[in-house]
């Protein structure tokens, strides 16, 4: 605009005045006309650009949702997996399917009379020896990093992780985030540390447990909403740090809906829920609305997420009223 607010100005003057006005007139014009084609071939070469970019998006986006629908399986017998939160609800059921597929698992849990009670059922199902529990808060960095360690010396190698372990306390928000995001953080840079190709190890399967809440936020548990946005940024930029790195591990995001375990008696609770309590009502409708799962169909979907080797960054979904299935996500765009 510079240049042209210059080509302007300069006008011609004096006794050649109207001949030389006429002249710098059509000069004038004609600099203008070259001005608007030289911004019109700049905006379409910008659009151009913009188009081929999206292009390249969507292109990758939809290579992510092929590699999603298409089934490579993979056989767990001799995988040695690591749970935590195994003792009961969703992890249970998780650590019961890893057994009846000829896996080692070791159960992850701070609640050693229910894991030891667990470890005596599973041993009494599956045989000793394919099983062990391991006592440990995941909010604690250095017993956490003693447990991955303990698997390996137990079992010889690792091969799945599944980040389950997860609470509901808006009260003491703090510790949600600690044991819903900066634990699943810390379980997934373990796991890589003993997965991961770039560490001269094998590759394998990392889940991380998010939940349907990242979708459907409620006034009822702001900290936990966050905390499961936060699993899903993570564990999407991971997959895609783990495929351009070459990691040899496939990462991915579980989200449940509503499922039948204790974790969903305790948002009653005004020592966990504090003042959000109050709208604990809103979220029993919400319950009642959408339905209420069982464990068993979520250790299922785990169990695709692990045995299907297409899948990579993938986001599954698990509602009453869809089942098991994928969320997929606008191309990017600037
Ligand atoms: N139940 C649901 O409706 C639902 C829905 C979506 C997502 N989820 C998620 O699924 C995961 C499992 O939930 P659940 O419903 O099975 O819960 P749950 O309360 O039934 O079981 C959780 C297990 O984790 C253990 N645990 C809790 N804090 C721990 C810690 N700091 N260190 C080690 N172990 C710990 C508990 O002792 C328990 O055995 C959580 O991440 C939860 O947020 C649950």
């Amino acid at each position: 605009m510079q240049c042209l607010y210059r080509l302007i100005r300069r006008g011609g003057r004096g006794g050649r005045r109207r001949r030389g006005k006429q002249l710098s007139q059509k000069n004038k014009n004609r600099a203008v006309r070259k001005h608007v084609i030289e911004l019109e071939r700049e905006q379409k070469g910008a659009g151009r650009r913009r188009a081929g970019e999206e292009e390249k998006n969507s292109h990758r986006e939809k290579k992510k949702e092929e590699e999603c629908s298409c089934t490579g399986s993979m056989s767990l017998n001799g995988k040695v997996a690591l749970v935590t939160g195994g003792a009961q609800g969703i992890g249970r059921a998780v650590v019961q399917s890893l057994l009846q597929s000829s896996a080692k698992v070791a159960m992850v849990d701070l609640n050693k009379d229910l894991g030891e009670e667990c470890k005596a059922q599973l041993d009494a199902e599956f045989g000793e020896g394919n099983c062990t529990f391991i006592e440990c808060d995941v909010a604690n960095g250095d017993a956490l990093r003693d447990t991955f360690q303990n698997t390996v010396d137990q079992f010889g190698h690792l091969d799945i992780v599944i980040n389950n372990a997860g609470i509901t306390n808006e009260k003491d928000w703090e510790k949600t985030i600690q044991v819903n995001l900066t634990s699943v953080i810390k379980g997934t840079y373990l796991a890589l540390e003993h997965m991961s190709k770039e560490n001269g190890k094998q590759g394998g399967t990392i889940i991380n447990v998010s939940s349907m809440a990242a979708f459907m936020h409620s006034p009822h548990q702001p900290v936990y909403t966050a905390t499961k946005h936060g699993v899903i940024g993570f564990t999407r930029a991971m997959a895609d740090a783990a495929i351009q790195g070459d990691y040899g591990v496939r990462i991915h995001a579980l989200c449940p809906a509503f499922v039948d375990t204790p974790l969903l008696q305790s948002v009653e609770d005004e020592d966990n829920m504090g003042k959000f309590v109050k709208f604990k009502d809103d979220f029993k409708r919400s319950m009642s609305k959408f339905g209420v799962l069982q464990p068993s169909l979520i250790a299922e979907g785990m169990m695709r997420l692990i045995t299907d080797t297409s899948l990579h960054g993938a986001v599954m979904k698990i509602t009453c009223s869809k089942g098991i299935h994928f969320h997929t996500y606008e191309p990017m765009s600037a």
